[in-house]
């Protein structure tokens, strides 16, 4: 068996023993809560950690991209909501993909309804709600919401799903109070805006809802159906410093070796760069910005407050401190999807033992 202090670098590791936690603990949450999983594996992106999710019971999974969905669709998920406004440009990839699985799309807009109308085919479509986050999504408090939940409701060809929505702001943090805010401000927004429509005589078959950081505080969910949390399989430094979890509960991390060591310069630099980490910058902390956290004894989850990742280019990285070349340092990054969608696979350990690879399915 390989160890990892064998690993060519720059590697991603993924924690097997910390994985299988997250998922436990989000998924008895879910039943706590009274709300069935559908968890985005935009995070991920494998089959293999799909599967592990699967066993634990899910209704189906979401996923960002056509292609993540094709990829799935081919590996028996056959329920399957392409959680982004739908691209108008990409509709005969829609066609040909909902003949083969249950399909979901997610519209905010009259053209995406006109569009998918003129389709002509049978899809299942849910409205995508603005809870607060600003991003995507229709004002709950408009006239024109309404009318285009009653547009779904009675088109011929679509099936109206119920109401989605994701609670993005929710990283803005900066703590648990702050976020568990948002988490009830997200329910109250599409529980309201459910009842609205049902009283306008519009049936909503379910509700969607869901981050990370609002599902790990979330006290509540009555009036919710299912719940798509992604980032909460591997978490990362950004969930640890908004308080959903601790650093031991970060399940990925990148190995790097340090490649340059100027003499006198007082730094290092290892050849995990933006390709490695991504230029995420995490959590808002002026008075010590990192581009990742450097453990300095990972066994005891304990982080090297003295080290620093101060810059990322392509394929290096900066780290703060002078450092043998040669020896290697293993990093928890900031945003671990972005991290993840930066490799081909994982290396799949169990403590210090690499045990398998699991294959990255990255693609539009
Ligand atoms: C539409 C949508 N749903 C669900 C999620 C999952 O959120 P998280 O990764 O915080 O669990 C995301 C993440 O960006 C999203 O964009």
């Amino acid at each position: 068996m390989v160890s990892i202090h064998d690993l060519p670098t720059p590697a991603l590791l993924l924690d097997l023993d910390i994985l299988e936690r997250n998922l436990r603990r989000m998924s008895e949450r879910a039943a706590s809560l009274g709300v069935v999983m559908r968890p985005h594996i935009k995070t991920h992106k494998s089959l293999e950690v799909a599967g592990l999710q699967q066993a634990l019971g899910i209704c189906g999974i979401t996923v960002s991209t056509l292609y993540e969905a094709r990829v799935f669709a081919g590996h028996g998920f056959t329920d399957v909501t392409w959680a982004f406004p739908v691209i108008l440009t990409r509709l005969e990839e829609v066609r040909e993909l909902a003949e083969r699985i249950t399909l979901r799309l997610v519209v905010d807009s009259p053209e995406a309804v006109d569009a998918l109308e003129r389709l002509g085919v049978p899809l299942h479509v849910w409205l995508k709600v603005d809870c607060g986050y600003h991003r995507a999504g229709v004002d709950p408090d408009s006239p024109q919401a309404v009318e285009l939940a009653r547009r779904l409701a009675e088109a011929p060809t679509l099936t109206f799903d119920g109401l989605l929505t994701h609670s993005g702001h929710a990283y803005n943090g900066p703590g648990r109070a702050e976020v568990a805010a948002v988490a009830a401000q997200e329910r109250d927004v599409m529980v309201g805006f459910a009842e609205r429509l049902r009283r306008e005589g519009i049936a909503v078959p379910a509700v969607s809802v869901g981050s990370t950081p609002a599902l790990s505080v979330v006290e509540r969910l009555d009036g919710v159906s299912e719940i798509r949390p992604g980032n909460y399989c591997f978490h990362d430094f950004t969930q640890v410093a908004i308080g959903s979890c601790g650093v031991r509960d970060c399940a990925v991390t990148v190995l790097a070796s340090v490649v340059s060591c100027r003499p006198g310069d007082g730094r290092s630099v290892v050849d995990a760069g933006a390709l490695a980490l991504s230029k995420d910058l995490g959590p808002g902390r002026p008075q010590r910005p990192s581009m990742g956290e450097v453990f300095a004894d990972y066994a005891a989850g304990i982080l090297d407050e003295e080290v620093r990742l101060l810059s990322l280019s392509q394929e290096h990285g900066i780290l703060s401190v002078p450092r043998p070349v040669g020896s290697r340092v293993r990093i928890v990054p900031n945003h671990s999807c972005l991290t993840a969608a930066q490799f081909d696979d994982y290396a799949v350990v169990r403590g210090d033992q690499v045990v398998d690879r699991w294959k990255i399915w990255r693609g539009r």
